[in-house]
């Protein structure tokens, strides 16, 4: 079972059992707090037992200080002392902190042995007595009430050097084949666009470096004014219909799209044109985000009209039914009831057809719309309940339409906090979180290695995804797509 992350994290264990080795292979150093490094911090060394009393108190006032923070902490002490366990168990229980003890064990000759091998080893009396407290200390913890007992045998193991490495980068992937191993298809989301001196050459460097490692395709927000969400108003962010033109001459094998294209910026058939266009240009590997678009300013500042929410919503329904009238064969009238075009002339026709996601949540009208019209819905949210749910409306409403619920997938756009390691995650998120506390931006952005989005990601295909549009808030340049090679492999 994994450890939860933020979480108090109490060692159990005799000396020598291996509880700082477990601790600094899995945690930063400043998540660990440990009466021995404390003893040399007030005292003359981490044996200096006179200065035990000192230790403890800054212990006692760090432990509080990170849990009432929610921040990762992994108490190393003995952990035998029953008061001193739940008085920690009791402060993660204030803070609403998943609580964890970890009993670390090895066989008795193994303990004296590394004990004898020491600076200054423990007496062997006391070690006797410490490797009896161990024994017996199991059932205590059972009754102390944490939220997980981990038990931890380093009796014949090495100490482990840390996470393991990756392995070497992904064999480049072939169009087709681009679903990763976690069961989602990658597509990267480009949103924010620091490209310096060299727009082009920077999209370039974006798009190559995502072909090589595998992603399946770049999507580019479509916006007229960067969002406050992801940066400043007077922060470049390109029309993406002629950026994605650009970025179809690069002969990659990436599907190219918006996520999202507003109904409200273009007559439907026009955007039906740059769609067909981009298949044509791209050999069918186009798909188009739609949706009811949102933000009022960038429309008043462009003199684009704003109609209120329900209308757009109509005006999205139409729009789905305009593009797939203009890309179907034929040129003849069309009417379906809502929407009537007196011929649909549109050449070129897509290479292929042209994947319709419909962006947006809303349980009522967008999901529906996505029921009924949509190849795909795409949902903003990655949380599990919140997904799941959302997921079952999109599906009660294909039932109510009678269309296939295979015929619609469920894309998600995930904006995760991604380092190579526990260290460059927790660098990250001091970066960027601003204001917020760093255990709320955190787990805002389910911060985590690569290998824990990897988890995430096989979490979300279990709960019917099959496309994640990722992005993080700090990519910036193209090693920073390579760092995400794991995650597409
Ligand atoms: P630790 O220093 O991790 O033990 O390992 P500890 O439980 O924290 O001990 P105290 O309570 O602070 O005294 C002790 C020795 O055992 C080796 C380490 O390299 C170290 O020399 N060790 C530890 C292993 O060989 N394998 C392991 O899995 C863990
Ligand atoms: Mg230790």
């Amino acid at each position: 079972m994994p450890i939860p992350d933020p979480a108090l994290v109490v060692l159990v264990g005799a000396s020598g059992s291996g509880k700082s080795t477990w601790a600094a292979a899995r945690y930063r150093p400043e998540e660990v707090v440990s009466s021995d490094a404390l003893r040399a911090v007030v005292g003359s060394g981490p044996a200096d037992l006179d200065a035990s009393d000192d230790a403890f108190a800054v212990l006692e006032a760090v432990v509080a200080a990170r849990i009432g923070r929610h921040l990762t902490t992994v108490v190393d002490t003995l952990g035998f002392d029953p008061g001193r366990r739940r008085s920690w168990l009791a402060a993660a229980r204030a803070s609403g902190v998943p609580a964890v003890a970890v009993l670390v064990t090895a066989p008795d000759a193994v303990c004296r042995s590394r004990n004898a091998l020491r600076d200054r080893p423990v007496p062997a009396k006391v070690l006797t007595q410490q490797l009896r407290q161990s024994a017996r200390v199991q059932a205590e913890l059972a009754d102390d009430g944490w939220d997980e007992v981990l038990v931890v045998d380093t009796g014949d193991t090495e100490p482990s050097a840390g996470p393991v490495a990756p392995p070497p980068g992904p064999a480049r992937a072939t169009p087709g084949e681009r679903t990763a191993s976690t069961g989602v298809e990658v597509v990267l989301q480009l949103s924010r666009f620091p490209w310096g001196e060299d727009p082009f050459g920077w999209l370039r460097a974006m798009a190559l470096a995502a072909d090589e490692v595998g992603f399946s395709g770049i999507a580019l927000m479509d916006h007229l004014v960067q969002v406050p969400q992801v940066g400043r108003a007077w922060d470049p962010i390109p029309e993406p219909w002629v950026a994605l033109g650009a970025l179809a001459g690069l002969g990659t094998g990436l599907r190219l799209g918006t996520l999202v294209t507003p109904v409200t910026f273009r007559p439907p058939g026009v955007t039906a044109k740059a769609a067909a266009t981009l298949s044509a240009l791209t050999g069918g590997r186009t798909f188009l985000g739609v949706g009811a678009g949102w933000w009022e300013r960038e429309h008043a500042a462009f003199g684009v009209p704003f109609p209120p929410a329900a209308e757009r919503l109509d005006d999205l329904d139409a729009a789905i039914r305009t593009m797939r009238a203009l890309w179907a064969a034929g040129t003849k009238p069309y009417d379906d009831g809502h929407v009537a075009l007196p011929e649909t002339t549109c050449y070129p026709r897509p290479t292929s057809p042209v994947t319709v996601v419909v962006g947006g949540g809303g349980e009522h009208r967008t999901l529906r719309i996505a029921a009924e019209l949509g190849d795909a819905c795409n949902l903003t949210t990655t949380d599990p309940e919140v997904l799941s749910h959302k997921v079952s409306v999109l599906r009660r409403h294909c039932a109510d339409l009678g269309r296939d619920e295979a015929e619609v997938a469920v894309t998600v756009l995930d904006v995760p906090v991604v380092g190579r390691d526990r260290d460059d995650v927790w660098a990250r998120v001091e970066r960027m979180r601003g204001r917020t506390s760093a255990a709320t931006y955190a787990a805002r952005s389910h911060a985590g290695t690569v290998g824990q989005h990897r988890e995430r990601h096989a979490a979300l295909a279990a709960l019917g995804v099959s496309t994640v549009f990722l992005t993080t808030p700090d990519l910036a340049g193209p090693e920073d797509v390579l760092a995400l090679a794991d995650l597409v492999r």
